[in-house]
């Protein structure tokens, strides 16, 4: 399905907006994601640090697993927004491997501009994926 320019601009605001909502005592560092499944449904999420630091949990990974625990596992595109258009991390790379190799990935600042595009694969070539997990000899 083809995403229109104004469907990627108005997930960068969502994730721009959610960034409000960050958690983040520590970095002073809020990030935002929004997900739409193919479902069309979307999902925020922002990153929630903890005074334990490594217990912090990116916002990509909570816009992931609140759809998944919604019974959504085929997502379509994600938009990340930060201060300055950082990229995600890699452990937020691995879980989207898991769900989506083909999904999109915006990357957003925060005057709620679209710094790059690009997508999970190219995030993460050669990504251990679930058909890798063979048990047998
Ligand atoms: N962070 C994310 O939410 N997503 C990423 O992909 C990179 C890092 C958060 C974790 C922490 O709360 C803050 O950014 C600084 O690392």
């Amino acid at each position: 399905m083809t995403i229109t320019n104004e469907e990627k601009q108005s997930l960068i605001d969502l994730a721009n907006e959610a960034r409000r909502r960050a958690y983040v005592p520590y970095s002073n560092y809020p990030v935002g994601a929004a997900l739409r499944t193919k479902t069309g449904r979307i999902f925020t999420g922002v990153n929630v640090e903890n005074a334990a630091y490594p217990q912090t949990m990116c916002a990509e990974r909570v816009a992931i697993f609140k759809a998944v625990s919604e019974g959504e596992t085929e997502f379509e595109i994600i938009a990340v927004v930060t201060n300055n258009g950082g990229s995600p991390c890699g452990g937020c790379r691995q879980v989207m491997a898991e769900f989506a190799l083909d999904m999109v990935v915006l990357f957003g600042n925060g005057k709620g501009e679209l710094v790059k595009e690009t997508s999970v694969n190219e995030l993460l070539p050669g990504a251990f994926v679930p058909k890798h997990l063979v048990t047998e000899i």
